[in-house]
């Protein structure tokens, strides 16, 4: 019998932007990732903190700071090749990274069908990434697909197949997804979200692992939440509250400056009930309560910073079991024993 080793898969529970770079470089460390599975496409930007560098990763998946894990990129992502490309080579990870053959390619006819639509780009505030039009072909059956393409022809591979034999041979898998689920096509505030549907079910779906292969749902929610492009945010602040309060970002992808409003509850109940959330992961919490910052233990934590984790606990019925407290990789509490 093979030793069963569980199957993770990160999500987002806000509108991006929650910290699942951070959490997953955790994750690559210290669980020794054999593999790690990215989907969605370049308009999500995955920041790594690893060894004094900073990276923001577009396509390569984050877990690549572990030298023996698998990377793959899996058949429902769109694939930006010169980015894919420069990636890898700042990344160093050639000879362990593969994208699935039926990937489809996004172009730049697609970005800039995303920055001329006064729709995409003006009112919904697209990346303009070009992600939503390059979907849009895929849809119309007329996408150029990785096969297609000679630069990628010596990392193609069979992304389902690679993720099951490794479930099964009992190594450790994770699926990394991308923004979070109130921008899911579905799920989100339509007309201002993505392209796809960003929740766990999807995110399986685009990596080729079926439901029950999946062990745990980790979502990934920051202290507070912070929002870019149009749409609602519930309590939002005005620009110079969100500085006072140290809660005002920059977007890592575009440049461009987040909105901020406090954690919401209900929104927080919301994503877990469609993601089948089992876990939580809360970024972040040193910049709500400063006094948490670079704490290892969760008996360092101050008594109100213990009643906000309670109260996420209480009110979603899930435990809180990764606590960011600064951007490095291994700034984390991690309550799972
Ligand atoms: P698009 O997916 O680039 O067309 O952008 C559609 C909406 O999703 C816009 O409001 C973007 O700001 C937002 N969005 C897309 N990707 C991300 C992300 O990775 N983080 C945060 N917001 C994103
Ligand atoms: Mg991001």
């Amino acid at each position: 019998m093979v030793k069963k080793v569980p199957c993770t898969v990160v999500t987002g529970g806000f509108w991006g932007d929650e910290g699942k770079g951070k959490i997953i470089s955790y994750l690559a460390l210290k669980d020794q990732l054999d593999v790690c599975i990215r989907t969605g496409s370049v308009n999500a930007a995955h920041t790594v903190w690893y060894q004094g560098n900073c990276y923001k990763l577009h396509m390569v998946p984050v877990a690549f700071i572990n030298g023996k894990c698998r990377l793959l990129i899996g058949v429902g992502a769109n694939i930006h090749v010169a980015q894919f490309l420069e990636e890898v080579k700042e990344t160093n990870v050639k000879n362990r990274i593969g994208i699935d053959c039926q990937a489809s390619i996004i172009e730049e006819k697609h970005s800039i069908q995303d920055t001329k639509s006064a729709h995409l780009k003006g009112v919904v505030g697209s990346t303009g990434r070009g992600v939503g039009p390059a979907i849009e072909e895929r849809v119309r059956r007329s996408a150029k697909l990785a096969r297609d393409v000679p630069e990628l022809q010596p990392y193609l591979t069979d992304v389902a197949k690679e993720a099951n034999n490794a479930i099964s041979n009992g190594k450790e898998v994770l699926l990394e997804g991308t923004q979070g689920l109130m921008l899911s096509l579905f799920y989100g505030t339509p007309p201002y979200v993505t392209g796809r549907d960003t929740s766990a079910s999807a995110i399986c779906s685009e990596a080729g692992v079926g439901p029950k292969k999946v062990d745990n749902v980790l979502t990934v929610f920051k202290a507070f939440m912070t929002r870019v492009g149009g749409g609602p945010l519930p309590e939002e602040l005005p620009k110079e509250e969100a500085k006072k309060r140290g809660w005002f970002e920059v977007a890592a992808g575009t440049g461009r400056e987040r909105r901020s409003a406090p954690f919401n509850f209900e929104i927080a109940k919301k994503a877990v009930m469609i993601n089948s959330t089992t876990q939580i992961a809360l970024t972040k919490l040193d910049i709500l309560y400063p006094q948490c910052k670079s704490a290892r233990n969760y008996e360092e934590l101050p008594e109100e910073a213990k009643q906000f984790i309670n109260k996420i606990e209480k009110q979603t019925d899930v435990p809180v079991v990764l606590i960011g407290t600064g951007p490095a990789a291994l700034d984390i509490i991690d309550r799972r024993k």
